[in-house]
């Protein structure tokens, strides 16, 4: 019955006649020369020095949170956190222990309100500040920036459901000490699974590295190998298996970062047909419903398109007049994540004006790259009709 979905594989038949081709040539599956190759291409694309492809946006996350814990960057372990994000932008602070503080969402792009923020900074001193960039739409990156600067702390950068969206021409995912990304069914670009961490500090990059396989050196590049030989005094015939870190094993195979090049290839025409639907959708509905506003600077790239009924009612009436015309639709993001179970048995309910908002009225309408503006269309009208 269901028509329009809310997400559609962005890896289409050639993309798996290709795939055919390549393993017909028996080649290398596990983490080899293309998953270097992919890391590669991501890095000159996204306009940062390095970049790490593990197993999914979530183990991105989970990478991101334990390098800086090994780092010996952090002065403390406060984290401020999002209340709209995604479960696993938060579990690894707590899985490794942070004490983490909610923080509100922007009345316009729904990342972190940067009143809220300044006041936890001011009031808790937090060593870190994870933003996420809430569906695709960047956050006020000059003000946050600004703030970063004023208070110190660093910005771990969830951009898993914002790939290819910008901020005054620079990628969203670039600007924190690290950035993460998804490449989920669904997400503007798939693997199957994926993720990448990508930063501009080498030193993060190396412990990134030996997180993701165990917490071994091999991955290093030669000189850093050698260094911790040198350091550690290691023999020749136990080099391979010294574990400098007590890693994980995060690690992508070469057939996800196969796929991963190819979908790069047509990532400019994936994001430019999220971009005009998701304009043809707000042409259609912002006069009317309550949407994420960006800054005038920013280019959007989203997977979904979110809007807010009026009332808990009006959602109701909408998403049930969506699902009649075999439209999906599902709650905005996850709402507001400190009104979820694995929040409130923990520090108690965490309730905000704007998030709980998006919580209560917030729903989603799909957006993919063979989604066309016929459709956009469509599905405009049976929200505004029921409404
Ligand atoms: C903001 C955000 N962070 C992290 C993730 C997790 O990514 P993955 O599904 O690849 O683990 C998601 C998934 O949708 C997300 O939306």
């Amino acid at each position: 019955m269901i028509k329009y979905y809310m997400a559609e594989d962005t890896i289409d038949r050639k993309d798996i006649q290709k795939l055919i081709g390549w393993l017909k040539t028996n080649p290398r599956l596990t983490k080899g020369k293309l998953t270097l190759e992919f890391e590669s291409k991501w890095r000159q694309w996204l306009g940062s020095k390095y970049s790490v492809f593990c197993n999914s946006g979530s183990s991105a996350n989970l990478l991101m949170f334990y390098t800086l814990l090994l780092s010996g960057r952090v002065k403390n372990k406060k984290v401020v956190v999002p209340s709209v994000g995604w479960v696993t932008s938060i579990a690894p602070a707590i899985q490794f222990g942070f004490k983490p503080i909610m923080c509100e969402a922007d009345p316009d792009t729904f990342g972190l309100d940067l009143n809220h923020l300044e006041s936890i900074l001011k009031k808790h001193h937090p060593s870190t500040v994870l933003l996420v960039q809430v569906l695709g739409v960047p956050h006020k990156m000059k003000e946050m920036m600004a703030l970063k600067k004023k208070y110190g702390f660093i910005l771990l950068e969830d951009a898993c459901a914002a790939i290819g969206a910008s901020y005054q021409g620079k990628k969203v995912g670039s600007f924190g000490d690290m950035g993460s990304f998804s490449f989920y069914f669904g997400h503007q670009m798939s693997t199957i699974e994926g993720g990448m961490v990508s930063t501009n500090d080498k030193n993060l990059q190396n412990i990134l590295l030996m997180l993701r396989s165990h917490g071994w050196s091999k991955d290093l590049d030669n000189a850093s190998h050698k260094s911790l030989v040198r350091k550690y005094k290691v023999d020749d015939f136990h080099t391979p298996f010294v574990f400098y870190e007590p890693g994980f094993n995060l690690r992508a195979t070469d057939l996800n970062a196969f796929l991963g090049i190819g979908q790069m290839e047509k990532l400019n025409w994936i994001i430019s047909r999220r971009q005009e639907n998701h304009l043809r959708y707000k042409q259609h509905l912002a006069e009317k419903f309550y949407i994420q506003k960006p800054e005038k600077d920013s280019v959007i790239c989203s997977i979904h398109f979110g809007m807010l009924a009026k009332d808990i009612q009006q959602r109701r009436t909408i998403v049930n007049a969506l699902v009649k015309n075999g439209i999906e639709t599902r709650i905005f993001s996850a709402g507001n994540l400190g009104l979820h179970p694995f929040w409130v048995t923990r520090y108690g309910k965490a309730s905000f004006p704007v998030a709980d908002r998006i919580h209560h009225c917030g729903l989603f309408l799909p957006n993919n790259p063979s989604l066309k503006l016929r459709d956009v269309d469509f599905i405009s009208k049976v929200v505004l009709n029921a409404a």
